[in-house]
């Protein structure tokens, strides 16, 4: 699954509020931007020769939406932290099974250190791997893997 270019593609996917990040609870989710963070992303894939797309929406239905484009327009890889949907949404976890893309899901927050309803997510058991607490660098390090992943085959 490669772009028309020949070249990898990734596809990050950031869920609701996480465009306040740098202005939200800093003291869960660091200091930040959410353009900062993609910024770094982006350049890592590209220095890897690798296209990185990233989408933030605050809605349910536009999220299932981007992961729905994946049929149309496939990525190799995707990169999610679906936020508060981790807890609720069964229509998020059912795009990315009927898609079939391997993900990794990233928490800025250590999610286990909070409140329990954070506890459970709908998507840990059908992802490749679970980032939770490690700030924006968990994103980093997911797409490290990623790359990794991409290589090998
Ligand atoms: C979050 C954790 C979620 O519980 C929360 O609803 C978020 C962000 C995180 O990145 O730590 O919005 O996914």
């Amino acid at each position: 699954m490669t772009t028309p270019s020949g070249k990898k593609r990734i596809f990050v996917l950031h869920g609701p509020n996480l465009n306040l990040l740098g202005l939200r609870e800093p003291e869960h989710y660091g200091h930040d931007t959410l353009e900062a963070i993609n910024q770094r992303l982006c350049a890592r894939a590209n220095a890897e020769g690798i296209t990185l797309e990233v989408c933030q929406s605050n809605a349910e239905s536009d999220l299932i939406a981007a992961i729905h484009g994946l049929f149309q327009h496939p990525a190799d890889f995707v990169i999610i932290n679906p936020a508060a949907f981790t807890h609720t949404s069964i229509a998020l976890r059912d795009a990315l099974a009927a898609v079939k893309v391997p993900f990794i899901e990233v928490h800025l927050s250590n999610v286990y250190a909070r409140e329990s309803f954070r506890h459970h997510s709908y998507f840990s058991d059908l992802a490749v791997g679970v980032i939770s607490g490690l700030g924006a660098a968990g994103y980093e390090y997911a797409l490290d893997f990623a790359i990794q992943r991409l290589k090998q085959r």
